[in-house]
């Protein structure tokens, strides 16, 4: 559920008119509820509350990294997975404790590990042998001690989009189930290292269950072996991954209740601090994207909507195929017709959607893309000159700007020429 409603017509944010702050921030634009992040928030520790499991929620930032999120996530208590020293940069800014920030990704730098140790991060997700040997060595130069969890790659298809699914052997995530044994007692050996745990995440926008169930049966296992060989393992990370709706007319995927009552069924004996690393569940559905339609152009055997958004704004429909909700901002009574609704860049794969029913439209309407609260500003770029778009948060009947437009001098400004061609 989110705060994107009609009232009379008219859709708002919140208490918040979304054409007021089209007319004063112009378009396009991301809006995000800070009401519907606090629900899904929400939403998510009662179901593990329910089941009685000891939580470390970890959000995901690189869902979407804007401060005024993470700083909402923050103050209530969520924690952060990061992926890099920009990410954990962002969530320390943003007021998330060290001791509640688990770092994972598959090329932590030496600069990176050096920051996150004089940080005092909570733990290290560790995915190859070359990163634990790196990591030992600068846990010992600088005198410290890195907590560590491995990824483990349990072999399990996601059933999710081939380019986000990450739990194969074939994929580049993690260290083979089947050599965990080996790796964690080497890692008991290294100096500078202290093994407290274990991590899976096999995927993004998960919409069963099944896959989550049999990479945790895997890990579960794997656990009481590592044990029994003399590692302490305390702390069970799970991953991200549970998807949302993104098209109404789909199956619903499964409820955090359920997700959480699954995860007590095969983990809840081990006796481990449950890490959850939820990004698009908790962002994904707590944001639109915002865009003015140009022109309506009717072509030979279709009718293009050309709107002000491009791929360059919000790329998960050429990235993906993904399937993202167009609505009007202002409801109309009309019979709906198709559309192939399209950006300005010079690409055919510019193309939000194809065929899309949508209430007749004119040059100067307003529609919003919905779902666009993860993956959406973040992977923006300025491809075609374009600037990076503006985001706002609301919170019930005010709005903030969260990051202004983009100026064309801070835009083309940041180029340099060389002295040759500088006179
Ligand atoms: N933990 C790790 C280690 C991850 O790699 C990810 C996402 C997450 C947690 C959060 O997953 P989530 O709960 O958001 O599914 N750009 C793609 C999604 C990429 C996901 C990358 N990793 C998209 O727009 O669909």
């Amino acid at each position: 559920m989110d705060h994107f409603g009609y009232r009379q017509g008219e859709m708002y944010a919140e208490d918040v008119p979304v054409r007021d702050i089209a007319d004063q921030v112009g378009t396009p634009f991301y809006c995000y509820s800070s009401a519907t992040l606090e629900r899904h928030y929400r939403v998510l520790t009662r179901a593990f509350e329910q089941q009685g499991l000891d939580l470390l929620l970890c959000y995901a930032v690189k869902a979407n990294t804007n401060q005024a999120v993470i700083a909402t996530l923050a103050a209530l208590g969520s924690g952060a997975d990061v992926v890099s020293e920009g990410e954990l940069r962002r969530a320390l800014k943003a007021g998330i404790p060290a001791e509640k920030i688990v770092y994972s990704g598959v090329a932590k730098t030496e600069d990176e590990m050096a920051f996150a140790l004089k940080a005092g991060i909570y733990q290290f997700n560790v995915e190859s042998v070359p990163e634990l040997h790196q990591l030992s060595r600068v846990a010992e130069h600088l005198g410290l001690t890195a907590r560590i969890a491995f990824r483990i790659n349990p072999d399990v298809d996601a059933l999710t989009h081939a380019k986000i699914s990450t739990g194969k052997s074939e994929n580049k995530f993690g260290v083979p189930w089947r050599q965990a044994r080996g790796i964690y007692a080497e890692a008991a050996r290294l100096p500078g290292i202290e093994v407290v745990g274990l991590d899976v995440h096999i995927g993004s926008q998960l919409t069963r269950l099944e896959p989550f169930r049999e990479a945790f049966e895997r890990v579960a296992g794997l656990i009481e072996t590592l044990r029994a060989d003399g590692h302490d393992i305390r702390r069970l990370d799970l991953g991200g991954g549970l998807g949302i709706p993104y098209d109404p007319t789909d199956q619903e995927p499964p409820h955090p209740e359920s997700y959480a009552a699954m995860v007590k069924e095969v983990v809840g004996g081990l006796d481990c601090r449950i890490i959850i690393e939820p990004g698009r569940l908790l962002v994904g559905n707590a944001g639109i994207l915002v865009s003015r339609v140009i022109y309506v152009k009717e072509g030979e055997e279709r009718n293009f909507l050309i709107i002000d958004a491009a791929m360059n704004d919000l790329i998960r429909p050429s990235m993906y195929d993904a399937y993202h909700e167009i609505v009007p901002v202002r409801e109309k009574k009309a019979e709906k017709v198709p559309y192939d609704v399209v950006g300005p860049v010079c690409e055919t794969g510019d193309t939000f959607a194809r065929g899309r029913r949508l209430v007749p439209m004119q040059s100067g309407d307003l529609v919003a893309i919905r779902s666009a609260g993860a993956y959406g500003a973040v992977m923006a770029s300025t491809y075609n000159t374009r600037r990076l778009v503006p985001e706002v948060l609301v919170k019930e009947n005010e709005f903030a700007v969260v990051r202004p437009r983009q100026s064309y001098e801070d835009l083309i400004g940041l180029d340099r020429l060389p002295d040759w061609l500088a006179q």
